[in-house]
């Protein structure tokens, strides 16, 4: 009775704000921080919350809550325990008091703190004679995405690109800066802001660009010491060209191998003539019995012939899917030698991962194939799993197994490297000289790769799909051997040879 009528009394008061003072021996101040408490998301974070003087809080109520959640706390400490009810769900296996409350301290830790997390929370302490709180004021800052980059050619011409940047998922506010090759920052006022309704921060920004300039242009998205960059070669318009080449070499095929099945189905139908009368001269000479069945038999063989002919007919022209079909998959498996020590070989000799989460920073290594190409038509399979993976790279290569440990060089054609690389966040990039970025579907499961030796195309494609990614139309060195090429990056999430 006593107790009840004295919190309700407390409560009252609380709602009023006005400081009480109830007469007795316990009378104690809340200590806690004077600015807001800064951290990131994802982080853990201390909320500072001290008894003054510093006495046992072990037998008083410590109730943390959002300001005006008295009822749902974040942590309620009650009768020398944590309570399970009632609190916020929001913070449920989130929230300890891990200051050590026999020492008067009362503060309130957060784990795994999110952008929801910011705002103002009450340290609130009662006894029984006395209650105080404080309000400590917590502040999230959020990291974005990697800036996106991407080159177009400028409206209006005049050999200038318009090259775009943009990041998103910050808070507060970050400061995007485009910089030369030389680190030298471009002044632009280009940058345009957008919040999304849970108040994260999108910046864009776009740049007109002579592409004679600079290799390269950076763009940094930077918040309070935390840095994202990208880079990118400015040179648009070859992508677009390359897209028209790549188009023309693809029609060029298609029509080739319609043409020559077009003149193999034709040719198949005669020779099917020939074999059907040839069998009935047989049958005729063999006897009379049999004469009604062994022709009937050539017809149907004839049409079967003829029915997988025009299926694969149809497949070829209607999509690149056709590929699967025509060129059969090689079966290509992994050099367990070529692997670095960092990496992990499946006994299956079919997958290869890091064996522990690398330092992006750090080189990426590769693994090279068991298999030797110098000729023919090649298909394989890779699933590249985008959606889970950060970076990898796939395709062929002249570097063979004793060049493997050497100094690392460009992955680039003159260098003997054939690839197309993602990184998440960047999109896609294949290794010309200098590379060519473009963007496309991040969340590529199995990458196709064909291999045309003989006429030195190396094609990707989204085996899904169907759809073409890019070409090589220059595949070829000395040697003309090949390897196929594969770089699990620094994550552990694995490639698969399908
Ligand atoms: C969060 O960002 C603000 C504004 O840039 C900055 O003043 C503050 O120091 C940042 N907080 C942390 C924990 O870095
Ligand atoms: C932060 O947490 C979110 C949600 O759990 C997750 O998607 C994100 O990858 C995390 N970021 C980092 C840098 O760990
Ligand atoms: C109180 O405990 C927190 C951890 O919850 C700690 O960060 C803080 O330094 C402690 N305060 C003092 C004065 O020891
Ligand atoms: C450059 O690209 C941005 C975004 O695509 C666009 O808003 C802007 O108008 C372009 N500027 C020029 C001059 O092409
Ligand atoms: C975006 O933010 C920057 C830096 O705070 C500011 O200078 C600029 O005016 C903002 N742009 C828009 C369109 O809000």
């Amino acid at each position: 009775m006593m107790r009840s009528g004295l919190s309700l009394r407390v409560m009252i008061l609380a709602a009023l704000t006005v400081p009480i003072i109830v007469q007795s021996p316990e009378i104690f101040t809340l200590s806690v921080p004077h600015g807001p408490i800064m951290t990131w998301s994802n982080s853990s974070v201390s909320l500072s919350c001290e008894l003054s003087p510093l006495f046992n809080a072990e037998p008083l109520e410590v109730r943390w809550y959002r300001s005006g959640d008295f009822d749902k706390p974040a942590l309620l400490y009650k009768d020398h325990k944590i309570q399970e009810a009632p609190v916020d769900p929001r913070y449920r296996g989130r929230v300890s008091l891990t200051g050590g409350l026999e020492r008067g301290n009362v503060s309130l830790t957060l784990e795994r703190v999110t952008l929801e997390d910011r705002g103002e929370y009450v340290c609130y302490v009662s006894s029984e004679q006395w209650y105080e709180k404080d309000i400590v004021l917590l502040t999230v800052n959020v990291t974005g995405s990697e800036p996106v980059l991407s080159v177009a050619e400028a409206r209006g011409g005049g050999g200038q690109v318009n090259v775009t940047c943009s990041s998103e998922g910050w808070s507060p506010q970050p400061k995007l800066t485009w910089r030369n090759k030389e680190g030298t920052e471009i002044r632009n006022e280009q940058v345009l802001n957008t919040t999304d309704p849970q108040g994260l921060v999108s910046v864009n920004s776009w740049l007109l660009y002579s592409p004679s300039d600079s290799d390269w242009l950076s763009c940094t998205v930077s918040l309070s010491g935390e840095r994202r960059e990208s880079r990118v070669m400015p040179r648009a318009p070859i992508e677009e060209h390359w897209s028209l080449g790549a188009f023309m070499t693809l029609l060029f095929i298609n029509l080739l191998v319609i043409f020559t099945l077009i003149g193999l189905f034709i040719w198949n139908k005669k020779t099917g003539f020939i074999r059907l009368s040839t069998s009935e001269k047989n049958d005729n000479a063999e006897g009379e019995t049999e004469s009604n069945e062994r022709p009937a038999e050539g017809v149907k063989k004839t049409d079967m012939e003829k029915a997988t002919q025009t299926e694969f007919f149809l497949k070829e022209s209607a999509t690149q899917t056709a590929l699967r079909e025509s060129f059969p998959k090689v079966d290509v498996t992994l050099d367990p030698l070529t692997a670095h020590s960092s990496q992990f070989v499946s006994c299956s000799k079919k997958m290869v991962h890091c064996k522990k989460e690398r330092d992006q920073a750090s080189t990426t290594h590769f693994v090279l194939s068991e298999n030797k190409f110098s000729s023919g038509q090649i298909y394989w399979e890779v699933v590249v799993d985008s959606k889970c993976k950060q970076p990898w790279y796939v395709g062929v290569t002249t570097t063979d197994a004793a060049q493997i440990n050497k100094a690392i060089v460009p992955l680039n054609p003159g260098n003997g490297f054939w690839v197309l690389r993602y990184k998440k966040g960047n999109g896609y990039c294949v290794s010309t000289d200098p590379p060519t970025q473009f963007s496309g579907n991040e969340n590529l499961e199995t990458l196709g790769v064909f291999l045309d030796c003989d006429r030195q195309i190396l094609s990707f494609y989204d085996a899904d799909s169907g759809v073409h990614l890019y070409s090589f139309a220059d595949v070829s060195s000395c040697s003309n051997t090949f390897f196929a090429v594969f770089s699990p990056g620094f994550d552990q999430v694995p490639i698969t040879i399908k």
